[in-house]
């Protein structure tokens, strides 16, 4: 094969290809490098294009690239004392875009990951109801279904992060997030099915899995925008998330998303389990314990660069990106700070802009090669902001867990590697 047919797509010889990406590397400050002239990646023929590649059917179904083996879940050993009840961070720094992969969510256990035949799988409507009634997945997929896109959050996302920084990388500061296009019947249908009594206020999820999790829901909530969803990103839900079923509560703590959904009971007041008294509360100062906070406020972070995600590039064209998202809506504004929170600038949000669904931002900096202190914060439809971590910790103490909204800091050293510190 000749030089000319390397080339071919550009019509360009291979002397005025070289020539070009010379020209292109020696504009200061272009994101577009300089090659060295004679490289082999360029000039020689790869493996890759000599020899003809795997057939189709070779990957019934495809998982991805060799190169890509580091993008995964990962866990803190420390963090719990079994893996049953435990937890591991979506990889955000490897991800773009606002849909996490199937492969990539987070996952939270209680009592380790129910593996449940889809055909032994029953769902029960019961308690202040016309007519009890038992679904199959068959009796469910007959009902009219919808397609929405929502975050995940745990209510424990960032809770190692309270008293100050901890963990270095965000998957492990902010990976307790998830954002999946879920298929599924609301919640509404379901139960009107069944009939609520005039005294229904509140509905008990409880989960087929060793954990059986229970969490009482405010009657309005069921009926506004809850889904019992079968299907993430297209295909079955994950024995993970919840196969073969799991109910969706958006923008509210990812705790109330019960997954291997089997029972609702409807009752006219909450249950007070364990879930809801004694874990997923937030102890103020005063002694008291703030209840039944449901709704994920406004959060962001930063994902690249972080310390997973040091800059490699040197100094220049730098892309900084992140996610953000609020259980009150869409977002309307992600500030970013390279001062550790002197000076802001408005984002570039790209992509959809759904409510109660990540949205992806951007801010495209020069950087000249001195420390940054990178900060990013977050505005909803509500006019809700992100506070600040002092901010936050003046309204509830330090005692909590749950619940952390506040400002994330990367500290971004000269030589590009990444440091979670705390400026607040
Ligand atoms: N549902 C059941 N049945 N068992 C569980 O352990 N964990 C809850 C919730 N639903 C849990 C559950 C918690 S604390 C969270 S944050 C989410 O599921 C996590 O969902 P994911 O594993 O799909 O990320
Ligand atoms: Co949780």
């Amino acid at each position: 094969m000749s030089d000319t047919k390397v080339s071919q797509p550009s019509n360009l010889s291979r002397r005025s290809l070289l020539k070009a990406g010379l020209a292109a590397g020696a504009v200061a400050g272009s994101a577009g490098a300089a090659r060295a002239a004679g490289d082999p990646l360029i000039t020689e023929i790869q493996d890759w294009n000599r020899y003809l590649g795997e057939g189709v059917q070779a990957r019934p179904y495809g998982t991805p690239s060799e190169f890509e083996a580091g993008v995964v879940r990962r866990d803190v050993e420390w963090l719990t004392a079994s893996t049953e009840s435990s937890i591991n961070f979506t990889p955000l720094h490897e991800l773009d875009g606002i849909i996490t992969p199937n492969g990539l969510c987070f996952e939270r256990h209680h009592g380790g990951i129910a593996e449940i035949n889809p055909a032994d799988h029953r769902l029960m409507i019961n308690g202040l109801v016309d007519t009890p009634l038992v679904f199959t997945m068959e009796d469910l997929k007959r009902f009219p279904r919808e397609n929405r896109v929502y975050f995940l959050e745990c209510a424990a996302n960032s809770g190692m992060e309270w008293r100050g920084s901890q963990l270095n990388g965000c998957q492990f500061t902010h990976g307790m997030v998830h954002c999946v296009m879920y298929t599924g019947v609301p919640l509404k249908l379901i139960l009107e099915e069944a009939g609520i009594k005039t005294s229904a206020k509140w509905v008990m999820p409880e989960g087929a899995d060793a954990s059986a999790m229970t969490r009482s829901i405010p009657m309005d909530k069921a009926l506004d925008d809850c889904l019992v969803a079968f299907k993430m990103n297209g295909e079955a839900l994950r024995p993970e998330q919840g196969y073969p079923l799991r109910l969706v509560v958006p923008g509210w703590e990812g705790n109330m998303w019960v997954k291997w959904l089997r029972r609702i009971e409807v009752g006219d007041e909450p249950w007070h389990q364990r879930e809801e008294t004694s874990k997923y509360t937030d102890l103020l100062e005063t002694g008291k314990a703030r209840r039944f906070t449901w709704v994920m406020d406004p959060k962001s972070v930063v994902t690249s660069p972080s310390p997973q995600a040091p800059v490699t590039h040197g100094k220049g064209p730098l892309v900084i990106s992140g996610v953000a998202w609020s259980g009150n809506g869409r977002i309307t504004r992600v500030d970013v700070s390279i001062d550790g929170g002197r000076n802001w600038k408005t984002a570039r949000l790209d992509g959809p802009s759904l409510s109660k669904a990540l949205h992806r931002f951007y801010l495209d900096i020069d950087w000249d090669g001195s420390d940054l202190l990178i900060q990013s914060r977050a505005m909803d439809e509500n006019g809700y902001y992100q506070p600040t971590k002092n901010e936050l910790r003046a309204a509830r103490g330090e005692n909590s867990i749950y619940h952390n909204n506040g400002i994330q800091t990367w500290h971004v050293k000269a030589d590009g590697t990444v440091e979670n510190v705390e400026v607040s």
